[in-house]
């Protein structure tokens, strides 16, 4: 029989180059779609070194609707779709809001256009704990009521989930929107990893480019928060462990274990980490002293965010199973590969 076939957008990147990786390694086909706005092609030729299958691939914008269905016509017998692409920097999408609608809401449209054509009907959706904002309560279970976003960015996520709550309702279509909280690290091959184009919106690759000489000093967003050392505290989740909760999600639809059209799970770790404590990781780790200074708060930012997992653990059986000094060991021997790496 052959094999069950993927569409992974945005599959070039961070997260979708991971679970690319898991896909193949668990028997799928896999084809790509990215447009490179955000990654680098020569990833193909590392997801091929680690699993040996160079995955199809395809370049062009899914928020393009004349392009997005062209590729469905050339592509129909595709099972399933993991939705990756979108743009997620929390900082960035304050300065740039139109963009953020545009892309992150046209493309998940587009897809659905797709499905529903082609009697597509399985997705997995990459939402993110963005959605809840400042929770209420921690740690933040599924059923948290989502409220305002604090960032355009979080409001994509949040509008994207009512499309597909909606979508799922009125047409044969299952979905599963997989809520990522702080996604770090890198596969332990260090062929793979977190590669921002320019100046990195997030902490880690921050941090490691910072010891690596590429970066002076990394700013410290504030430590004038209620937390136990001042700075915002996030549940970082080593990438390897995000990628693989995706596996279980498509066999899970695939197998028509899904208990309704639209299920909502949280991808954490349970513990929550200030900004201090992932910088004392890496310095532990590294045996590196690194270069920060404390400027003021990041618009957009929330104070301290950490998942329930329990819903994921018991109904997906899935757990996450990297420690934060894995995730950052992972991270910085990630950044020295990229040092040995032909320009
Ligand atoms: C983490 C902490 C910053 C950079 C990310 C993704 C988003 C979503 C959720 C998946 C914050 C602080 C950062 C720096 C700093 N993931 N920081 N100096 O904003 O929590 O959101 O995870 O969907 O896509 O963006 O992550 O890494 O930007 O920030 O002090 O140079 O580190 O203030 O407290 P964030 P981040």
């Amino acid at each position: 029989m052959a094999n069950k076939k993927i569409l992974v957008t945005g599959g070039t990147g961070f997260i979708g180059s991971h679970t690319v990786v898991e896909l193949q390694q668990n028997g799928y086909d896999v084809i790509i779609v990215d447009n490179l706005s955000n990654s680098s092609i020569d990833v193909l030729d590392y997801i091929a070194k680690i699993s040996g299958i160079m995955p199809a691939f395809e370049q062009f914008d899914l928020a393009d609707g004349k392009l997005t269905a062209g590729f469905f016509n050339r592509n129909n017998n595709i099972d399933g779709i993991i939705h990756f692409a979108a743009f997620k920097a929390v900082g960035e999408s304050m300065a740039k809001p139109l963009d953020y609608y545009r892309n992150n809401l046209q493309s998940l449209i587009n897809l659905l256009e797709g499905m529903k054509t082609h009697a597509i009907s399985n997705m997995v959706f990459s939402s993110s704990c963005t959605v809840y904002g400042q929770p209420d309560e921690l740690p933040v279970t599924e059923k948290a009521p989502i409220k305002p976003a604090w960032s355009p960015y979080g409001n994509t996520k949040q509008m994207c989930e009512e499309i597909l709550r909606f979508v799922t309702h009125s047409h044969p279509v299952h979905a599963i929107a997989l809520r990522y909280f702080n996604p770090i690290g890198a596969h332990d091959s260090a062929l793979i990893g977190e590669l921002p184009l320019g100046v990195p919106n997030n902490l880690v690759p921050f941090i490691t480019q910072t010891a690596i000489g590429k970066r002076e000093c990394l700013s410290v967003f504030g430590n004038d928060y209620n937390t136990s050392d001042g700075t915002a505290v996030r549940d970082y989740i080593h990438v390897v462990d995000i990628a693989k909760a995706h596996v279980i999600a498509v066999e899970r639809m695939l197998g028509g274990r899904s208990k309704s059209e639209l299920e909502i799970f949280n991808l954490g770790t349970g513990t929550g980490y200030s900004v201090l404590d992932v910088i004392n990781s890496f310095e532990r780790v590294s045996g590196e002293k690194l270069n920060y200074k404390i400027v003021p708060r990041r618009p957009g930012d929330v104070e301290m965010v950490w998942a329930d997992t329990r819903f994921a653990n018991d109904e997906l059986g899935w757990k996450a199973e990297k420690s934060l000094d894995e995730m950052m060991s992972s991270a910085w021997k990630w950044e020295k590969a990229l040092v040995t790496r032909p320009v």
